[in-house]
């Protein structure tokens, strides 16, 4: 295991780029206009909270948390005030805490619940193997380590699923059979997942497990994306 100072650099710039699988986390120029996009509306979920009882999110690939803060941001403006959102996501190298504020900061003013986030992330151990924490009216749960792993264990299923590993030639397991696998059983009828990879055989794949699967544009200057609606039989 990798000291956690060891995990993450930051580019000229500021983009935070991982040591252990060498690619960027996001761009730091754009990277909440592209989370936003492929994740927020790539699932449709601006629409979808409107209207929202409880709802669950899975993600592969955890990071920075920019993902969760910007679900939330959304979450607790459209959502109805008595519904819950339930966030689940996977993470084999947490980072520190001061490792996410450096890589979040430009954008700490635009996500409300920055700071209440970094508080109880603060409380997080590397030797833990879930990690909870409530935010108003969602519940975060982490675990930590092989996505692989931990997905076995898992009981819950997801109205929509974040893929966000690094890119499927540099981060093999975070897209491995075994990963989308799993996917049926975790998700509920209609539930939805996206990811920024366009990856032809990614579709492919997801089609074998039951998703009806759509080709759409990627963010500003990426042609494609890959997104996609399950279909129970
Ligand atoms: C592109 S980054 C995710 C960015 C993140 N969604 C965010 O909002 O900051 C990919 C993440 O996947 C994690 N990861 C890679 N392989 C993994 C595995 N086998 N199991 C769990 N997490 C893994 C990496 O440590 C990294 O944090």
């Amino acid at each position: 295991m990798r000291d956690i100072q060891d995990i993450i650099t930051w580019q000229e710039d500021g983009t935070p780029f991982s040591e252990v699988f060498s690619d960027i986390y996001f761009s730091k120029a754009q990277g909440f206009d592209e989370k936003s996009h492929v994740f927020i509306n790539g699932n449709n979920l601006p629409e979808r909270f409107k209207t929202a009882g409880n709802f669950t999110i899975i993600e592969a690939g955890f990071g920075t948390g920019l993902n969760f803060l910007l679900t939330l941001k959304h979450w607790q403006e459209l959502a109805p005030k008595d519904a819950v959102l339930k966030y689940i996501g996977f993470e084999q190298y947490p980072m520190s805490q001061i490792q996410i504020i450096k890589s979040l900061e430009k954008w700490r003013g635009e996500l409300p619940q920055f700071d209440q986030f970094i508080e109880c992330y603060s409380t997080l151990k590397v030797a833990d193997k879930v990690f909870n924490c409530n935010i108003n009216n969602c519940s975060l749960r982490l675990h930590l380590g092989d996505i692989n792993s931990s997905i076995l264990l898992l009981n819950d299923q997801a109205d929509a699923w974040f893929l966000d590993g690094f890119s499927p030639a540099k981060n093999p397991q975070m897209w491995s059979d075994k990963l989308l696998a799993q996917m049926p059983r975790l998700t509920k009828a209609g539930g939805s997942f996206a990811t920024y990879s366009a990856a032809g055989w990614l579709r492919e794949k997801l089609r074998q497990q039951g998703f009806l699967v759509q080709k759409a544009k990627g963010f500003a200057n990426k042609k494609a994306m890959n997104k996609g609606v399950f279909q129970s039989e």
